[in-house]
C-alpha cells in the first residue's frame, strides 16, 4: 500500500516496487481454463466462492503484491437490462443497445450496490483467505462502459460511440451520468466489503481528443474521483492515452495506469510526481524468452527512477497464450532488479 500513499516521497528508500498483472487470473492459466470448462464466464463471475477462488489462486501462482477481485466492467450493464452475453471467439454481446434519448430514460433504476452485491462477498471471501495481500476492486470507466452500451459490444473506431455524443449531447450526457452514479454505488459497495483500491478501467478513453475528454468525460471522472476519495486510493487507467495524460490527473485519481506507447518517465513527467504511476511493459513482452523480459523489464525500471509510487504492471491485461512460468519469472526478476 506504500506506493499509494501520498506521503511517500522520493527520500524514502524504495526497494522493488509492488507488481500486480492486469488480467492475472484469466485464460493463460490452465486452472483457470479447467474451471471454464465448467462454468461459464457470467456463472464464475455471479458464483462469491469460485471468483474469490480464481482470484487468490492467482496471487498464489504468481505471488505478486495484490489481488484484483474477479469480475468483469460490464455487469452493470446487464444489470442495467442490457442483457450480456458473451459469444464464442466474439467477446461480448448486448441485444438492447443504448442508441437513443428514449433509450436512456427506459433504463430501469436498480439499487446496483445490492444487486452486485455478489461481487463484495467475492471480494469479503479473498480478503479473509489473503490476509495482509491487498485486494484491488475494480470498474469500468463510465465513457468505456458506455462504449459496449452504444456499440453493442466491441469497437475498432467507436463510431457509434462518438456520433452519439456529438449528435445526441443530451442523451450521452444523461447516459454517463446514469451510469457515473451507478459506478460511485457499486465502488463504495467494494470498498465497504474490504477493497484496499479501486481501478477504474478507461481502456478506450484514448480514442478521444482533448477537448471531447474535457466537454464529455472530465466532468463525470471529477464526480467519481470526489466521491470515492474519502474512502479509497484510486487508479485511473486507460491505453493510447498519451494526448490525455494531464487531463486525466486533473480528474483527481491517486495513480495513473499507463500503457507501452509512451515511455514510463515522460508519462510520469506529464503526470507529475506527486501522483503515482502504474504500468507499463507491452503484454507481448512476456511471450517472448526470459532474457527478452529481463531487458524490457529493466528498463521500465530504470525510467521509473527507484520513485516510491511506482506500481509495476503491464500497459494493458496479460493475453491468453502468454506462459505462466514467463509471468512468474516478470515478478521474480522485477524484485530482483528492483532491490
Ligand atoms: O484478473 C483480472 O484482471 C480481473 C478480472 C477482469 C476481467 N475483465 C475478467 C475477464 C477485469 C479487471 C476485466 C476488465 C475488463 N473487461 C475490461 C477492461 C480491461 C481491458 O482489458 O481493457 C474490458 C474492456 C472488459 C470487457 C470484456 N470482458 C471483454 C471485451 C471480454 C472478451 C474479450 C476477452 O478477453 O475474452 C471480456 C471477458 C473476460 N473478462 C475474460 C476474463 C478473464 C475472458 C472470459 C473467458 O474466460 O472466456
Amino acid at each position: 500500500m506504500r506506493a499509494l500513499r501520498p506521503e511517500s516521497t522520493a527520500e524514502q528508500k524504495s526497494g522493488p516496487p509492488p507488481i500486480w498483472l492486469m488480467r492475472q487470473a484469466g485464460r493463460y492459466q490452465k486452472e483457470y481454463r479447467e474451471i471454464r470448462e465448467k462454468v461459464s464466464f457470467l456463472e464464475l463471475c455471479h458464483r462469491p466462492e469460485l471468483a474469490a477462488e480464481v482470484t487468490v489462486f492467482a496471487v498464489r501462482q504468481l505471488e505478486v503484491d495484490a489481488a484484483i477481485i474477479f469480475a468483469d466492467i460490464l455487469l452493470i450493464l446487464d444489470e442495467l437490462g442490457l442483457e450480456l452475453r458473451f459469444e464464442e471467439n466474439h467477446g461480448p454481446v448486448f441485444d438492447k443497445p443504448v442508441r437513443s434519448l428514449a433509450d436512456v430514460d427506459a433504463l430501469p433504476q436498480v439499487p446496483m450496490a445490492e444487486r452486485l452485491a455478489y461481487v463484495g462477498k467475492a471480494i469479503e471471501i479473498a480478503v479473509k483467505e489473503l490476509g495482509s495481500t491487498p485486494v484491488i476492486g475494480f470498474a469500468g470507466a463510465p465513457f468505456t462502459v458506455a462504449s459496449y452500451a452504444i456499440e453493442g459490444g466491441s469497437s475498432r473506431n467507436f463510431t457509434k460511440t462518438k456520433r452519439f455524443m456529438y449528435e445526441e449531447p443530451v442523451a450521452f450526457e444523461g447516459l454517463m451520468t446514469r451510469l457515473t452514479d451507478a459506478t460511485i454505488d457499486y465502488l463504495k459497495m467494494q470498498i465497504a466489503c474490504g477493497a484496499s483500491c479501486v481501478q477504474l478501467f478507461d481502456s478506450w478513453v484514448g480514442c478521444l481528443s482533448p477537448f471531447d475528454f474535457d466537454t464529455f468525460i472530465a466532468p463525470h471522472m471529477k464526480r467519481l474521483f470526489a466521491s470515492v476519495a474519502p474512502l479509497s486510493p484510486s487508479i485511473y487507467f486507460g491505453t493510447t492515452t498519451a494526448g490525455l495524460l494531464e487531463r486525466m490527473t486533473a480528474t483527481g485519481p491517486d495513480i495513473i495506469g499507463v500503457d507501452w506507447r509512451m515511455d514510463l518517465d515522460t508519462a510520469w513527467s506529464l503526470i507529475g510526481h506527486d501522483r503515482g504511476i502504474q504500468g507499463n511493459l507491452d503484454p507481448v513482452v512476456l511471450l517472448s524468452d526470459r532474457a527478452t523480459i529481463k531487458t524490457h523489464a529493466a528498463r521500465v525500471l530504470e525510467q521509473a527512477g527507484g520513485r516510491p509510487r511506482h506500481i509495476f504492471n503491464l500497459g494493458h491485461g496479460i493475453l491468453p497464450q502468454t506462459p505462466v512460468d514467463n509471468a512468474r519469472y516478470l515478478v521474480e526478476i522485477v524484485r530482483e532488479l528492483g532491490a
